[in-house]
């Protein structure tokens, strides 16, 4: 049956499909639960809306949902990251051919304009006769907020004409939601009501999900899929440790080594981050408001101050705090030519770049998609300086490069799909007098996702013996560490 989607070029599907086989050798976690779940399919009729970089890595994520009875509809969460070739894939699926594609809907292509982003976000929930979705996968919680938010503006009758919010991206996000409730004024109730849960991915998403319970505004229950230890302690951290640098690599190809990089938080991104600068041979240099990570910084050996120092000094900057206003126009103006800006946190206001936008008698020059050159007035005798901004201050390692490697995101998406078949067979656990909860996975599955990693990388693991487990106080089976242990 024929069905809806919009990509860049479908005719990219074979290249993609040999992307996908090679990934596939690199994800043993989604393929062991192919492998466990296959026959039994758990999540057959869970219908997915999907809100995720439409990625190599994330193909392999979408065919083991359906492996495991899924029907899915995917959208990009950032408009950058989509690698255009694993979208003609998945849409093709493994059976189909570009004239007769079988696989999945898919809505996303790289350099999608915001108000594309936000009409492919709703394509994801509009499913044809309104039989779906009953689940939703995110990363960064858009999807959830159109719900969240179309459901309010419902509810209150109107749209708000302003809010302290006045970003552009949210007013098309507020276009977005008016022409849809124009379409339909109960479109949003009647897609909040058939949603079972959400699963969401990263920081800044489990962040808004905590916002929304606390203020009891939360429709379904959600897993919080971050801080399962096998993803945050390792996409987060090695997955960054590797993209970084590839960002960096693709989009300038600059020498790291001997240069000073700053780097905005020293989370568990931050962490990462350093790392790998600091292995090119950068002197790297940290920000942080809080003082457990700033000391942690110190004692790995990096100097630690404010950006209002470290902007004037900086050969290269990475921002990764989740926050907004690490890097305002002020610092930008103060930094040294031809410095590097990016930002490798999930939302783009990290970096102000409207405000450099607005500096009088700034120049912006494209050296290449996604690599743009600030040029700042000449300043007296002085010649032009100019700064070099990545991903016009969007993640960095997804807009200028492929984002994480397939085997660190076999941990995160073995998680994710674990979390979709829990809320989907066992919603009843995620909520409490009824009312929605978001939680994290039990430890015991954080295990058994790091033990589905174990082999391929050669890893003997010790068996506990019964008298071993007694005396520390554990199963032998585990969990090995009690709720409170932080890794
Ligand atoms: P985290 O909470 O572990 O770390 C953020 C750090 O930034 C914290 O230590 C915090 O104290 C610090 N911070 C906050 N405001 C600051 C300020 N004004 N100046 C300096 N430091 C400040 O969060 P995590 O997991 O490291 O994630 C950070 C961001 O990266 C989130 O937006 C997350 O969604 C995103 N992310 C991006 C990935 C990618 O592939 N690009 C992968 C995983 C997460």
């Amino acid at each position: 049956m024929p069905f809806d989607y919009k990509i860049r070029d479908i005719s990219l599907a074979e290249s993609g499909r040999h992307q996908l086989r090679l990934a596939e050798h690199e994800m043993p976690g989604l393929m062991s639960l192919r492998a466990e779940y296959g026959e039994s399919k758990p999540l057959a009729g869970a219908k997915i809306a999907g809100s995720l970089h439409m990625t190599v890595q994330t193909a392999v994520l979408i065919e083991t949902l359906t492996a495991l009875g899924a029907e899915v509809r995917w959208a990009s969460c950032n408009i950058y990251s989509t690698q255009d070739e694993a979208a003609a894939a998945v849409v093709v699926g493994p059976n189909g051919t570009v004239d007769d594609p079988q696989g999945v809907p898919v809505f996303a292509w790289k350099g999608e304009t915001l108000e594309e982003y936000w009409d492919c976000t709703n394509e994801i929930l509009t499913w044809p006769g309104n039989e779906g979705p009953n689940m939703i996968l995110d990363d960064g919680g858009d999807a959830t907020m159109l719900v969240h938010k179309g459901t309010e503006w419902e509810k209150a009758g109107q749209v708000p004409p302003t809010t302290e919010d006045d970003s552009e991206e949210f007013s098309v996000f507020k276009a977005l939601v008016r022409k849809t409730l124009a379409e339909d004024p109960t479109k949003w109730t009647k897609i909040g009501e058939q949603i079972q849960g959400v699963t969401e991915e990263t920081t800044t998403g489990v962040h808004r999900l905590y916002e929304l319970s606390r203020a009891d505004g939360l429709l379904f229950p959600a897993i919080n899929v971050n801080d399962s230890v096998t993803k945050s302690k390792f996409d987060n951290k090695y997955g960054t440790r590797h993209s970084v640098l590839d960002g960096l690599n693709r989009a300038t190809d600059v020498l790291v080594g001997g240069k000073v990089a700053v780097v905005a938080g020293y989370g568990d991104v931050g962490k990462g981050v350093a790392a790998a600068l600091a292995g090119q041979g950068a002197r790297v240099v940290v920000t942080e408001i809080d003082p457990i990570c700033a000391l942690q910084a110190a004692m790995e050996g990096f100097q630690v101050t404010t950006m209002d120092k470290a902007c004037e000094y900086g050969d290269i900057f990475v921002t990764t705090t989740g926050n907004f206003d690490i890097i305002t126009a002020d610092h930008m103006s103060r930094m040294k030519n031809k410095a590097i800006v990016s930002n490798i946190g999930h939302f783009d206001n990290e970096i102000d770049m409207a405000g450099l936008a607005k500096i009088p008698g700034i120049a912006k020059v494209e050296i290449k998609p996604q690599v743009h050159e600030w040029t700042f007035p000449a300043d007296g005798d002085e010649e032009a300086r100019s700064i070099i901004v990545l991903s016009e201050g969007r993640l960095m390692n997804l807009g200028n490069a492929t984002g994480h490697p397939s085997f660190v995101m076999s941990n995160s998406f073995a998680n994710q799909t674990i979390a979709q078949i829990e809320l989907f067979t066992n919603g009843d656990a995620y909520r409490a007098n009824g009312k929605p909860l978001v939680k994290t996975l039990p430890k015991h599955l954080d295990e058994k996702v790091a033990r589905a990693h174990l082999d391929a990388l050669g890893v003997e693991l010790t068996a506990l013996r019964k008298d071993q487990a007694e005396y520390i106080g554990v199963d032998v089976a585990g969990p090995y560490k009690p709720e409170h242990y932080r890794y």
